[in-house]
């Protein structure tokens, strides 16, 4: 396959484009991403010379670019991963989630057609079904119901993909994946930012009462669903993508201190984020049941390879903690 893979610089896209070269021997990926402040190509090193990966810098938003990309060859797919990630900042900000993450796809959906691409893969998040009671799980049929801009602009994108398979018949598939954590994780996140503070003996600013459940799955995991989708999902369907193992946040910090070694006085219970979705949880029966794909790794064994993989990489984490992320940093858990 050649496919284009957008926001590939990114954490998962990152991950994906390793997995892709990794598992198909004749495959091709040509990445375009913008490098936003969570887009870094250190996390590709060592692929450069490789001849069946290119990089292109361009912004999945601007269609001149996108039509160069893929006026260079013939491919059979896009994988889109290219977007605004960070609930937080788009509470602050939310114009530039919805020119990405809503324009953006559909920039991309336009593409498909003028350049007839045979499939599209729109890398979505379970966030965009809203926020759960104290019983059940997501299922493909659950009404959306985002509550903040990153989930309400990602929802806008599905739904964009949604009607260009039913207006042009664009084949096109969703998948919808739970958090992630693993390599390469920009430490905005809960899980890289609670072990980056601990290695520095920082406090770890847990949200409200620490008890907001999500499901967590290992980025290797939704790399292979995504593949599975992307190689034998039905066009139109949407697959639910998730670990099974959904706890709250305040079970996952603990973790996180446990494995490090560090006390729990390094917990500090901070402001709530206004709107958090209580609770997340996903049923990933379509996806096992319909594409034979199942998550092979145990979250315990994960989050102690994703732990020596930071502490492994200390120049990684302070590159990306440089600059930018000082303000952010300032801005976002200074005074809260
Ligand atoms: P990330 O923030 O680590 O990376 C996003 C990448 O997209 C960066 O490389 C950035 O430079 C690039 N990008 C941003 N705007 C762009 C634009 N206009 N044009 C081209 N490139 C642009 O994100 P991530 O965590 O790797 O998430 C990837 C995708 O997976 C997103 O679509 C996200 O919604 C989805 N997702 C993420 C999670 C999660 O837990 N992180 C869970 C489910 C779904
Ligand atoms: P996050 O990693 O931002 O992912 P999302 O909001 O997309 O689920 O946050 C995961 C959970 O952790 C969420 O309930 C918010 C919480 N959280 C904290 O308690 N403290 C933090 O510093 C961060 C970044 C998140």
């Amino acid at each position: 396959m050649k496919i284009l893979v957008t926001g590939g610089a990114g954490f998962i896209g990152s991950n994906f484009v390793r997995y892709v070269l990794k598992t198909y021997p004749d495959d091709q990926i040509v990445n375009l991403d913008k490098l936003t402040y969570a887009g870094n190509l250190e996390n590709l090193a060592g692929l450069e010379d490789q001849k069946r990966y290119a990089f292109v810098r361009s912004d999945i938003g601007a269609e001149v670019e996108v039509d160069a990309a893929l006026s260079a060859g013939d491919f059979d797919a896009i994988v889109n991963f290219a977007a605004e990630t960070h609930v937080d900042r788009s509470l602050q900000d939310a114009q530039v989630f919805v020119q990405t993450n809503s324009m953006g796809t559909q920039v991309l959906l336009d593409a498909c057609r003028r350049h007839k691409i045979p499939r599209y893969l729109q890398v979505s998040t379970d966030e965009v079904y809203g926020s759960l009671g104290p019983e059940g799980k997501f299922v493909e049929t659950t009404p959306l119901a985002p509550n903040n801009p990153y989930s309400a602009s990602k929802a806008a994108g599905d739904c964009l993909v949604r009607a260009a398979v039913g207006s042009h018949g664009v084949d096109a598939v969703i998948t919808r994946c739970s958090n992630n954590f693993g390599p390469y994780q920009f430490p905005e996140k809960l899980i890289p930012l609670m072990i980056a503070n601990c290695l520095e003996d920082k406090e770890l600013p847990v949200y409200g009462d620490g008890m907001h459940v999500r499901d967590w799955i290992y980025v290797e995991d939704h790399c292979s669903g995504i593949d599975a989708a992307l190689r034998k999902g039905v066009a139109g369907e949407v697959y639910n993508i998730g670990g099974n193992y959904d706890v709250p946040n305040l079970e996952i910090v603990k973790t996180i201190l446990r494995v490090l070694d560090k006390p729990e006085s390094l917990i500090r219970f901070v402001k709530d984020r206004p709107g958090h979705d209580r609770r997340y949880a996903i049923d990933s029966s379509k996806i096992e049941s319909q594409l034979g794909w199942k998550p092979s790794h145990t979250f315990e064994d994960a989050m102690r390879s994703t732990v020596d993989w930071y502490l492994g990489n200390r120049d990684w984490i302070e590159h990306t903690r440089s600059g930018e992320y000082q303000t952010y940093y300032e801005r976002m858990y200074g005074n809260r």
